[in-house]
């Protein structure tokens, strides 16, 4: 106001921008609530630009910023019931084709900010915080392409600075080219990633996955390209892309790019077009291709997945628990199949090697459960040794200790070690399968070893605190000290279960959608 008094041209201008903002902020405001104001939609964004979450706000979906073809929007996600990401978002599906997934997620209940800005685009949360940014990036705008690939280019240059393609999410989509140098696909829950070695691809299961200490990830599905082309050793490496014509195509690299091999679909051949396809690392850690058509169909129809048969899945009756093929129908590994379903045991990341003697041969206690007719569906991805007897295969991974069991096949003479957590096996009808595993003894014994995990650090702490806390009060105090003892104890129940049991959920929860 004073200002205006002092110069109409200031207030002219205050006005104008007032009146600018004001129409950007209503087309936000009717983008959010998928009004039809399409030639209004924000498709390109300029340095100084920002956009603001409103913390708690109601929506799940905030667009900021629109393809062309109004088909893909770039926005704040709600994720789960309160964390925020930045997603590439398909609007007639609500799906995310990418999403940012920093290593920390937002609050949604917080404030943030999306700002392009020194020709970086940053996500902060409240207070400043990076969450995420485009990394080694020099760009003038940021546009989202009709394939939904998000795009920081320079004016000069029609090469991208840097573009979502490169850093999939858990899913691939049309004229997506998937190299050995893109980020593995990881799948929404973190459990599972697809890698691109230089002649094939593979599924691996992570443990502890966001945890700094390098974890074995072992392969469970593994798909190598023609080999007749790939026996030469100076064939240059392959890289995948999804075709529209409904098939996953693996390419050489530079050259004509030659197609050396094809994943087909059911809808290959079909002519299906104007459909709109999509390959997503699940939960459940298949890999799964799908399409939307638009128009008639409401949902996604797969036509295409990596594992076929449920049992062949890494986990899906859990940790220790064995799977039999027909029905699907989940044991216990140590339940003698009889009623005791799973979970069978939570999911033990650590392995039973101890500090506590210098060469580190020595083992942390174990109980050992035997049992015959089982397998598993990657035994191939296993390290085996050949010509060996049931004992020689079973002492092999007893001596061991980052062995946590063996599998025997008698018929071949073939010994495959498990040297990570033990997960889902299969049930075999073939009295020559042996296993051999070990199952580690109660945690509270265990408090020297290495790489313990957060939960038997924090049962353990809880234990001793509550011991000391039980001593000192013992000495003082008499009827007090019984009812606070009583009190710890409720308490530290809660603590008290080895290993790292937040598994049990997601253990429970697919063995839930197992019986559906
Ligand atoms: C993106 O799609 C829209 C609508 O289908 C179309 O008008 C536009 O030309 C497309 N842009 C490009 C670069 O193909
Ligand atoms: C994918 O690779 C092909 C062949 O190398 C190239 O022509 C194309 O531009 C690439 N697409 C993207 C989106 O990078
Ligand atoms: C291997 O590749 C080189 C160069 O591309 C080629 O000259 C050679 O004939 C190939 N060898 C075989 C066995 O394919
Ligand atoms: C599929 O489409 C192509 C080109 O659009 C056409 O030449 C071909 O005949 C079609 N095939 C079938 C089975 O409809
Ligand atoms: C399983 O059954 C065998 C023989 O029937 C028995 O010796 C063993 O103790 C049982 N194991 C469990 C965990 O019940
Ligand atoms: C397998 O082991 C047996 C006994 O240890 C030995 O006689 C035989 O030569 C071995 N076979 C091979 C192929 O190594
Ligand atoms: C124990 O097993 C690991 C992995 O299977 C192997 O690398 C290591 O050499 C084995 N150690 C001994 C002493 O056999």
């Amino acid at each position: 106001m004073r200002q205006g008094k002092g110069d109409p041209a200031i207030a002219a201008l205050a006005i104008a921008i007032a009146v600018v903002l004001l129409c950007v902020a209503s087309s936000a405001v009717l983008a959010i609530d998928g009004a039809k104001a399409e030639e209004e939609l924000p498709t390109q964004l300029l340095n100084g630009f920002a956009a603001t979450h409103a913390a708690g706000s109601a929506a799940t979906f905030e667009p900021v910023l629109y393809a062309t073809s109004a088909v893909f929007a770039l926005g704040f996600l709600r994720v789960g019931p309160a964390s925020l990401d930045l997603a590439v978002v398909h609007l007639p599906s609500s799906f995310p084709v990418w999403r940012a997934t920093p290593a920390r997620l937002g609050d949604w209940s917080r404030p943030a900010t999306l700002a392009f800005d020194d020709g970086t685009l940053v996500l902060a949360g409240p207070d400043g915080a990076v969450l995420w940014r485009t990394l080694n990036t020099v760009g003038d705008t940021v546009a989202l392409l009709n394939s939904s690939n998000l795009v920081v280019q320079r004016y000069e240059n029609p090469q991208p600075a840097w573009q979502s393609f490169d850093h999939p999410a858990d899913t691939l989509v049309v004229d997506q080219n998937f190299t050995a140098s893109s980020s593995p696909l990881v799948s929404a829950n973190r459990r599972f990633t697809l890698q691109l070695g230089r002649t094939y691809m593979a599924m691996h299961m992570q443990f502890d996955a966001g945890q700094a200490q390098a974890a074995t990830a072992p392969v469970y599905w593994k798909h190598t390209a023609l080999e007749a082309h790939l026996e030469n050793a100076t064939a240059p490496p392959v890289y995948g892309r999804l075709d529209a014509l409904g098939f996953f195509g693996l390419y050489l690299d530079g050259g004509g790019g030659q197609r050396v091999d094809v994943l087909s679909f059911d809808t290959f051949a079909l002519n299906l077009t104007g459909v709109f396809r999509r390959m997503t690392l699940d939960d459940d850690g298949n890999l799964r291709a799908y399409y939307w058509t638009t128009g008639d169909s409401s949902a996604w129809t797969s036509d295409y997945k990596a594992i076929a048969e449920r049992c062949e899945l890494p986990t899906s009756c859990g940790a220790y628990g064995v799977c039999v093929p027909g029905n699907a129908q989940c044991q216990c590994l140590d339940s003698n199949g009889t009623s005791t379903a799973p979970p069978c045991h939570g999911e033990d990341t650590a392995d039973l090697c101890s500090t506590a003697s210098s060469n580190g041969a020595r083992q942390l206690g174990f109980d050992v459960v035997r049992r015959t007719r089982v397998s598993v569906a990657y035994k191939e991805e296993l390290p085996f040794r050949t010509n060996t007897t049931a004992d020689g295969c079973e002492l092999a991974c007893a001596g061991n200790c980052t062995c946590r069991g063996a599998l025997y096949n008698g018929a071949s003479g073939y010994c495959y070690l498990i040297d990570f957590p033990v997960e889902t096996l299969v049930y075999q009808a073939d009295d020559r399968m042996l296993g051999y595993f070990k199952i580690r003894k109660a945690a509270t014994a265990n408090s020297a070893r290495r790489g313990m995990s957060p939960g038997v650090t924090a049962a353990t702490v809880a234990l001793s605190l509550v011991l000391a806390g039980l001593a000192a009060a013992g000495a003082y105090w008499g009827y007090r000290t019984w009812e606070r003892r009583k009190r710890k104890r409720a308490g530290m129940e809660q603590e008290l279960v080895p290993g790292p049991y937040r598994d049990l959920k997601s253990m429970a929860s697919s063995n839930n959608s197992f019986k559906a």
